[in-house]
């Protein structure tokens, strides 16, 4: 175990292996947060957890409504006789991971917590870089993250046969991420990866060695450098958010990878040749959906909710200006403020599903 005080940064403590065999690491007297569609799908998991006689296992239902508050004082009652120099693990994809985050900052003023991300989102995602928030209901609706904490796991387990129960869609959404990092982050790796699409252990141990590279920088966010990391997000959350969710996020993300190469060959910014090669890329690779279903749900959309999604996204600015993250080549991001008019001007294409 680290000697910093609970939650601080340092580089990742990965360990890759069985779940059987890495829990026996689990001190004893810990508690644990688990999915319970996880502890279904594999019913080895929650015996092995048993054995290491933890103080309490926690069952929450993974999915967006497992960041609530209501499971958030669900983890913390469940953890309350958690001594300061006990451990919280969290078994789940990035929801479970999420809120399991928040619960080790509180409990005790910050107790150790060890990630075992079992969706391929959380693996190259989610469960990197210390980020743990639970979403607020506001005027009725549901605001994302508006209340986390930085709090970093001390070791990452990672086990590739969790993910053997993730369907093809979340095995895409997964790949989206982790090919974004690759896109904008690694020239190299990108060509290695167009010529040999790479196994899904490889994909993980690239993307987090990528997300990481980004963090080790900048690991509280303190100068904007995490930025890079929201390639394709800009237009990825309002296609979410336009889909009532129907849309995951993964998937929006890589159409908004999409539209990010268009806002950037517009502008000038990002060569055709190199837009070409990654949209082309993404198709093969992990398999972004037609820019057919962007348009679907762009066309039903009035734009002032498209404005309205825009403004209360935390990188637009005063003026309408959009902070987006373009290519300016392959494995080389830029933050730029984009003018509203820009992406106007693009919009008509984009709702006839076609490449402006
Ligand atoms: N903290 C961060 O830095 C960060 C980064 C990216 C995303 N996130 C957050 O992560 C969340 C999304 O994560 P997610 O996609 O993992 O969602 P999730 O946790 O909701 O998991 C998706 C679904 O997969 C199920 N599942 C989990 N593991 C499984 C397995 N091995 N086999 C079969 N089914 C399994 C879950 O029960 C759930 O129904 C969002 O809330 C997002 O805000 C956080
Ligand atoms: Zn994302």
């Amino acid at each position: 175990m680290s000697p910093l005080p609970p939650g601080s940064y340092s580089p990742p403590n990965d360990r890759w292996g069985s779940f059987t065999k890495l829990v026996t690491r689990l001190p004893e007297g810990s508690v644990a947060v688990v999915d319970r569609t996880v502890a279904r799908f594999h019913p080895t998991l929650i015996p092995a957890i048993e054995a290491r006689k933890p103080r309490a296992i926690i069952q929450l239902v993974g999915g967006e409504r497992a960041k609530s508050l209501i499971s958030l004082q669900k983890v913390l009652a469940g953890g309350i006789t958690l001594p300061r120099s006990g451990t919280l693990v969290a078994v789940g994809g990035g929801t479970v991971g999420d809120v399991a985050t928040v619960a080790a900052h509180l409990l005790k003023r910050g107790v150790r917590l060890l990630q075992v991300p079992t969706t391929l989102l959380a693996a190259v995602d989610s469960s990197l870089g210390g980020k743990g928030a639970v979403d607020l209901v506001v005027r009725g609706r549901v605001v994302k993250n508006p209340a986390g904490v930085f709090h970093y796991a001390d070791e990452t387990w990672l086990c590739p046969e969790l993910y053997a129960t993730l369907s093809d869609a979340q095995v895409r959404e997964g790949s989206i991420e982790a090919w974004k990092m690759v896109a904008s982050l690694d020239a190299s790796l990108f060509k290695r990866y167009v010529r040999t699409p790479p196994k899904l252990e490889k994909l993980v141990k690239d993307a987090r060695g990528l997300k990481e590279g980004v963090c080790a920088k900048d690991p509280y966010e303190h100068q904007g450098l995490r930025r890079v990391l929201n390639f394709g997000h800009t237009f990825g959350h309002v296609l979410e958010s336009l889909s009532r969710f129907k849309l995951s996020h993964g998937d929006a993300v890589g159409l908004g990878i999409l539209w990010a190469l268009d806002v950037g060959r517009h502008l000038g910014i990002t060569p055709e040749p190199v837009a070409h090669e990654v949209e082309r890329a993404l198709a093969r690779g992990p398999g972004v959906l037609g820019r057919d279903r962007a348009a679907e749900i762009a066309q039903r959309a009035p734009l002032k909710d498209v404005v309205a999604l825009l403004d209360a996204d935390k990188k637009a600015g005063a003026n309408g200006e959009l902070r987006m993250v373009l290519l300016t080549a392959v494995g080389t991001a830029e933050v730029v403020d984009v003018m509203p008019k820009t992406w106007r001007a693009l919009w008509p294409a984009w709702t006839r599903g076609a490449r402006p």
